[in-house]
């Protein structure tokens, strides 16, 4: 008797154990099936009951029946729990649930909303916009902005040539002189567009953005050259923003200068950016030179207008404090995002 009994208590030790380890409705089933079943050990080792002498048989008889049901029980939770686990699942998966987008919605390049930004002032200001081709005859990029062959103006600028009297413009002053050509002033235009220049490091890329502003009519001055960049720096970065203009030379312009900003870094203290000097080149400009005027049929003599052009990466960088122009080419997400 005690054999029988201790062999029952081993049975429901292990179909215990197996039953808590069971990951399937399947798997229980068998084990249903292996301890429970007509063929299976409880019900064989029971089948030994008349074996043993007939008053021990209803102790051993109750004995395996309450192990019977303790197992029965026991697949049963488990058979209850997983069926719960796996409709719990399943409602995880909410069919009604929006598709995941794999961005956000996009955003306007930083040098486009730069752009943008720039040629709103200048319209505010008075000016139309004008454009011209990326690919420009020679004439157009040096010849009439008064830098003849062999000029060492020509220098300045890295040229790509497309051939010998076709290049990719260098600057958008080439924009200037197709607008004279066909309109009569006054002339009151700005001319954004692509430039391009051999030359890459952190501070210049093969392809950058341009700004032209070209101002013709009678009696126009310098002082006013000053006051619309002046007026359009602090419309950039603040009306707090310092100014200057330093002498500079350009073929199509005379006088020519170039415009300093009050660094945005520092706020003119010197730092590493304006290299210790408080100030930062942010453009170039000039009267328009009367050879330009005279290529273009205008006279010198009743005309006077004036010109500039801006780097529009360079006003980007200064604006949101970055310092390589190339992260505005590599189309890095986490950069894009940030606009
Ligand atoms: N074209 C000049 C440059 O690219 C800038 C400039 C434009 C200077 C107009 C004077 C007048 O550097």
């Amino acid at each position: 008797m005690e054999s029988i009994i201790a062999r029952l208590e081993a049975i429901e030790e292990g179909a215990l154990k197996e039953i808590k380890a069971a990951q399937t409705i399947e798997q229980l089933e068998s084990l249903r099936i292996k301890y429970l079943g007509r063929k299976g050990e409880v019900t064989t080792t029971l089948r030994q009951l008349g074996k043993i002498p007939s008053e021990q048989r209803p102790l051993v008889g109750k004995k395996g029946n309450e192990i019977k049901e303790k197992i029965q029980l026991a697949l049963e939770e488990a058979t209850e729990a997983l069926k719960q686990k796996i409709a719990a699942e399943v409602k995880h998966i909410d069919v009604t649930l929006p598709g995941r987008r794999a961005y956000s919605y996009g955003t306007l390049h930083p040098i486009t909303q730069v752009m943008r930004e720039i040629c709103d002032i200048f319209l505010r200001l008075g000016f139309d916009i004008a454009e011209g081709p990326d690919v420009e005859l020679d004439y157009y990029n040096f010849e009439a902005l008064n830098i003849p062959p062999h000029h060492p103006a020509r220098d300045m600028q890295d040229t790509f040539y497309i051939s010998s009297d076709v290049v990719l413009r260098t600057h958008t002053s080439s924009i200037q002189i197709r607008v004279m050509e066909k309109e009569k002033p006054p002339i009151r235009i700005i001319a954004p567009g692509a430039v391009y220049r051999c030359d890459a490091d952190v501070s210049h890329t093969p392809m950058f953005h341009q700004v032209e502003g070209l101002l013709v009519e009678k009696n126009v001055s310098f002082s006013q050259l000053k006051g619309i960049l002046t007026t359009f720096m602090e419309a950039v970065f603040g009306e707090g923003i310092g100014v200057r203009f330093r002498p500079s030379f350009f073929p199509f312009t005379e006088p020519s200068a170039e415009m300093d900003i009050s660094c945005v870094i520092c706020g003119g203290k010197g730092c590493r950016v304006c290299k210790g000097t408080g100030w930062l080149e942010i453009l170039g400009c000039g009267m328009v030179d009367p050879a330009v005027f005279e290529k273009v049929g205008y006279d010198p003599e009743i005309y006077t207008g004036f010109a500039f052009g801006l780097g529009v990466e360079r006003i980007a960088m200064l604006k949101y404090g970055i310092d390589d122009i190339r992260l505005f080419f590599e189309n890095h997400l986490g950069f894009l995002k940030q606009f």
